[in-house]
This record gives C-alpha cells, sequence and structure tokens, in this order.
C-alpha cells in the first residue's frame, strides 16, 4: 500500500448540507424531490410546494455544523474528504454570468477548514446538483446550451480553488441515466423529465453526450488553469454477471455492462465505441453530435477514473426466471445471485465484485482508479450504551481486503477509498434518514425530528485503526470481534 493511499469519506452537498435556500442560493432539483422509502418512489414537484416535505431542505444541517464534523473526520485520521460543489450556491439560477459571492466564500472556508487538519478536498462539479431554473427554462441537459453554462461554472470554481483542490470529478454517476425505468436517474443526473410515450433511451444519449462534451472541456479548461490538477469522471461501477455458464447468459451480461461502460469508453478514451455506435444505428438514432464535439471530447480526457461500488447485478437470458426488480440499483432485468446475500434494500452484498470491478477497469483503462463510494446503508440502533454498527464495519472490511488483494496481488493502481456518507446523509435514492451509512450517527429521523446531534459509532475507532495501519488492520482477526 502506497503511504499516501487516500483513505477517506465521501458525502454531496444536497445530501448534508441543508440551508437550501441561505446565503443567495438558488433552488436546486435535489430541493424538489419528496422523501420516499424502498418502496415509495420519491416525487419531483413542480417546484416547491407548501404541503410536501422535502428532506434535502434541511439534510443534516453540515452547511452551519462542518467546523465540528470535519474535527471528527480530522480525529478518524481522513485524508481526504469527498465532498461536492452546489452548482446553484455559486450561480443561483444557473445561467447568470456573475457568481454569487457568499456561495463562493463557504466553500473557501470549507476548503481551508480541511486544509487545516491536512484533509485533501476530492471535489464533484455536478453530483445531483442542477439549478432548478436550467431544468425549467432549458429542459435540462436536452439542451446544447448547458455546455456553456456548465463551463462558465467549472471554470469558476477552477480559478477560484485552484490552490485548493487538486482532485476533481466531473459528473457523478453519470451512467445511472441508463436505468431508464426509474425516471429519477435521467432527473438526478441531467433534469431530463420524461414526456409520456417518448423515447426514454434516445432522450438520455443526447443528454449524456452534451455531457460529455461539458465534461471535456472542463478537463481541457482545468487543465491549462492549473497543470497539477488531476481531473476524473465518475461512474456508478455495477458489474453484471451472468446467471450460468449458459452463453447466451455471458452475451446478455456484456450487452448489460456496455449500458454502463460506454461512460468510461468515452470519457477516458476520448471517442465513442463502436458497439455503441451500432446500436444508434440500428435503433435509427440521429443526435446531435457535431465534429467539433467529437474533437472536444478527444480533447479532454481525464486524468482517473472515480466511481462507486455497492453491489453486483446478474442476469439471466431465460425469460422465465422471475426477476429482482431492484431498478433503484441497476437494471430491471436483474436476478438474484443465490451466492450472494442483500441489504435490507435489496442491494446484493459482493465484497469480491469490487476487486473483478477493479480489475476490469485496469485491464481496459491502464489509468489510475479511486473508488469514492462504497458503504453499508442501515437502520442503525441507538443503544444505551452506543451504537453497536458491527454489520458496517464487516461489509467495509471485506470490501477493503478485497480492494488491497486488488492492489497487491493484481497490480491495480488506486488513488484512493472514501466511505460513502462517512456521517449520516440523507438517502439519495428514497430521501430517507433512516437509511444510515455513516461512522458518524446523526440524530434526526425521517420526518426532520431530532437534535441533530453527531455521535460516534462502533465503526468509527475501527476505520480510526483502519487509515492508521494503511489498511493492515482488516487482515487482523481481531478486528471483526
Ligand atoms: C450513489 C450516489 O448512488 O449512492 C449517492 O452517488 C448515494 O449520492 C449513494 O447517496 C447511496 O445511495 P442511497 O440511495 O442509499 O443514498
Amino acid at each position: 500500500m502506497k503511504k499516501d493511499f487516500l483513505w477517506g469519506g465521501a458525502v454531496a452537498a444536497h445530501q448534508v448540507e441543508g440551508a437550501y435556500d441561505a446565503g443567495g442560493k438558488g433552488l436546486s432539483i435535489a430541493d424538489v424531490m419528496t422523501a420516499g422509502s424502498k418502496t415509495k418512489a420519491r416525487e419531483i414537484t413542480q417546484g416547491v410546494m407548501e404541503d410536501k416535505y422535502y428532506p434535502n431542505h434541511e439534510a443534516i444541517r453540515f452547511y452551519d455544523q462542518y467546523k465540528e464534523d470535519i474535527k471528527l473526520f480530522a480525529e478518524m485520521g481522513f485524508r481526504c474528504f469527498r465532498t461536492s460543489i452546489a452548482w446553484s450556491r455559486i450561480f443561483p439560477n444557473g445561467d447568470e454570468t456573475v457568481p454569487n459571492e457568499e456561495g463562493l466564500k463557504f466553500y473557501d472556508e470549507l476548503f481551508d477548514e480541511m486544509h487545516k487538519y491536512n484533509i485533501e478536498p476530492v471535489i464533484t462539479l455536478s453530483h445531483f446538483e442542477i439549478p432548478y431554473h436550467l431544468v425549467e427554462k432549458y429542459g435540462g441537459w436536452r439542451n446544447r446550451k448547458m455546455i456553456e453554462f456548465f463551463e462558465r461554472f467549472a471554470v469558476t470554481v477552477f480559478e477560484r480553488y485552484k490552490e485548493k483542490v487538486t482532485y476533481w470529478m466531473t459528473f457523478n454517476e453519470i451512467n445511472n441515466q441508463m436505468i431508464i425505468e426509474n425516471p429519477i436517474y435521467a432527473f438526478t443526473n441531467s433534469g431530463v423529465l420524461f414526456e409520456e410515450d417518448e423515447d426514454r433511451l434516445k432522450a438520455v444519449y443526447q443528454a449524456s453526450h452534451y455531457q460529455f462534451v461539458a465534461s471535456a472541456v472542463a478537463v481541457a479548461k482545468g487543465h491549462k488553469i492549473n497543470p497539477k490538477f488531476q481531473i476524473g469522471c465518475m461512474v456508478a461501477g455495477t458489474p453484471t454477471y451472468p446467471f450460468s455458464c449458459n452463453p447466451n447468459d455471458i452475451v446478455l451480461a456484456q450487452k448489460e455492462d456496455r449500458k454502463n461502460l460506454f461512460y468510461t469508453d468515452v470519457q477516458v478514451r476520448g471517442h465513442y465505441p463502436s458497439y455503441l455506435l451500432k446500436e444508434w444505428e440500428k435503433c435509427g438514432y440521429q443526435l446531435d453530435i457535431t465534429e467539433n464535439d467529437l474533437k472536444l471530447i478527444a480533447e479532454g480526457c481525464v486524468d482517473y477514473l472515480g466511481f462507486s461500488y455497492y453491489l453486483s447485478l446478474t442476469v439471466s437470458a431465460d425469460k422465465n426466471m422471475e426477476k429482482s426488480g431492484i431498478a433503484s440499483a441497476g437494471t430491471m432485468e436483474a436476478v438474484d445471485n443465490p451466492y450472494l446475500e442483500a441489504t435490507p434494500w435489496g442491494w446484493s452484498i459482493d465484497p469480491v465484485g469490487l476487486r473483478y470491478m477493479l480489475n476490469l477497469y485496469y485491464d481496459r483503462y491502464e489509468i489510475p482508479l479511486f473508488i469514492v463510494e462504497n458503504g453499508f446503508g442501515y437502520e442503525d440502533k441507538v443503544e444505551e450504551d452506543g451504537i453497536h454498527d458491527s454489520n458496517r464495519i464487516s461489509y467495509l472490511k471485506s470490501h477493503i481486503e478485497e480492494m488491497m488483494k486488488a492492489i497487491e496481488e493484481d497490480g491495480v493502481d488506486i488513488l484512493g477509498y472514501t466511505v460513502w456518507g462517512c456521517i449520516d446523509p440523507i438517502s439519495f435514492t428514497t430521501g430517507e434518514m433512516k437509511k444510515r451509512y455513516g461512522f458518524i450517527y446523526v440524530d434526526r429521523d425521517n420526518d426532520g425530528n431530532g437534535t441533530f446531534e453527531r455521535r460516534k459509532k462502533d465503526s468509527f475507532e475501527w476505520y480510526r485503526n483502519v487509515i492508521e495501519t494503511n489498511g493492515q488492520i482488516v487482515f487482523e482477526k481481531q478486528a471483526m470481534e
């Protein structure tokens, strides 16, 4: 393990900050999403409605309490902390030409606070956080004009924080919008609201193309602003397995994988893969793609591949097999994998899949990888003598172990590992508070009640040890006891 391996934690602005209308911030798409649950989808409302409840408006009040939270991260020994910049704090409507100074100042102070403890900021530009005005007026990433708005946002923050931030990512889990069965993804990734009977796939391909151009432009401009910048893409790294060795299952799994892999193929290699061009030809899609777009994409390849890893999916070509129906995390084609258990939210638990994914990416691209999300969502119980989250420890331990095998046995180059939701955030897919991920418990319930007090869970001390020993503790037996 490298001595400077970036151990840390990750969150996103809208899931922790709260203060949704403070400091000149404009509405973002996360502000118009109500609370849901495992069985009830979050509703996307037309603007903020008085009689609806929006969990992200207050989130966990990180905006006001970040100093206390960063101090706790420092106590765990974090070497980095991943968060995002809320685009609508900087450009409240998204189409202004002058940024909001108060928003810029907030992130100045936040990054200064991290540096006080030698914590390296790892910053996502757009983590499900488009200014809502851009959706209403322009239809989100359906519109080419978004490239210009994003470029202005990216250049503004690159210039402003060029001495404070080195690691950036452009779009969070950009590939999730391919889950067209669940409209929440197109909305949060691209601000696209599907119309009735529209060809959803075509809409998503077009929006993705504009994002590829915008991402590439940001990478190229960022490198000019500070050649030391490391700018990555960010995808949900969810491998698809064939259910059996039936060749039809193998080919189906390969096809499903390509729905995700084309995003990294374009952003890492700088051109569209032939299988995708063929797919568009078969579907008769004529997308708005210019020669200049392709040139820009080729000139803006990313420096590293950032990805989240939570689960794997399994598919079967046998049409009679019962589907597991987890569109919250992948294809509706997925079936249960008999070798894997799942979390109460139905996400399979597959540490070996992380090693597989790391090798798949590294074989294909040979650029550094960064695991920027991995974690265990669970309804923790507060007991009189503490919060004993041994199941989280065992989830993380097994995943870290597989990651270390990928480094030490397979030779994969990994920049770092950040645990998702290091302090309990609002769940993205469900808007719940009870789907907790943190080492730090936040006293707030699904309806927004609570003191917002922070408390350490058992995993806090455990992760502190992981970082202190540069990961070696996961191989020691007592780490589990
Ligand atoms: C990823 C996102 O999809 O997974 C995060 O980048 C999200 O924003 C995380 O919170 C876990 O998902 P959830 O729905 O359990 O919060």
